[in-house]
């Protein structure tokens, strides 16, 4: 499993991977907000005949690499204006390499993507966007796809998370 995190601050996100990554002990890590990466510069050198995965040398070179293997991904990011978070946004776009010039998946098959998106709004209905967005994403890339809008996250308390974390923890397991 990759928990993938954006969080910038010590917060419902990070509280949240910390309680998956104890579900999971041998789940690998990454947190974007403490990465240099730039999203797709639309060069299309991951296409055409021969092509690999994106030629962006950065922080999440390694990463891209480790996808093809990777079957079970997390991604946890805040709701910033009505959407995942930037650096979430980023991290996706860069996922344009994962499909090859035949448009053929280059996931693994079976490979599942569940995404959290946690936010200070009450109103569960204002991540249906974000959700239904990466839903349509995870259906290209043919990746399948949980997704949960984690409301009432306030700042300075995760207590958002702590009332939802055991449905989480076994919505995950049927997932997973
Ligand atoms: C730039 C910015 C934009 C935000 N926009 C929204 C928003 O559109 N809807 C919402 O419900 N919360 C919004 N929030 C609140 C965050 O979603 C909330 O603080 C959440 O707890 C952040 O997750 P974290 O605790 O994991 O960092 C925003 C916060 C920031 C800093």
């Amino acid at each position: 499993m990759l928990i993938i995190e954006t969080s910038f601050r010590s917060s419902n996100g990070a509280y949240l991977a910390n309680f998956i990554a104890e579900k999971y002990p041998s789940a690998r890590r990454i947190r974007l907000a403490d990465m240099v990466f730039s999203g797709c510069r639309a060069c299309k050198q991951c296409k055409g005949a021969g092509a690999d995965l994106c030629v962006i040398d950065d922080d999440l070179s390694p990463i891209m690499a480790s996808l093809l293997q990777e079957k079970q991904i997390v991604l946890i990011a805040p709701n910033y204006m009505g959407f995942m978070a930037g650096e979430a946004k980023l991290f996706i776009d860069r996922l344009y390499c994962m499909r090859d010039s035949a448009k053929k998946s280059r996931f693994a098959e079976g490979t599942k993507l569940a995404f959290f998106l946690t936010q200070g709004s009450g109103n569960r209905a204002s991540g249906e966007l974000c959700l239904g967005w990466l839903k349509s994403v995870c259906e290209h890339h043919m990746i399948k796809f949980y997704g949960h809008t984690i409301a009432n996250c306030a700042e300075g308390n995760n207590d958002g998370v702590r009332i939802k974390q055991e449905e989480i923890a076994m919505n995950l397991g049927f997932f997973f």
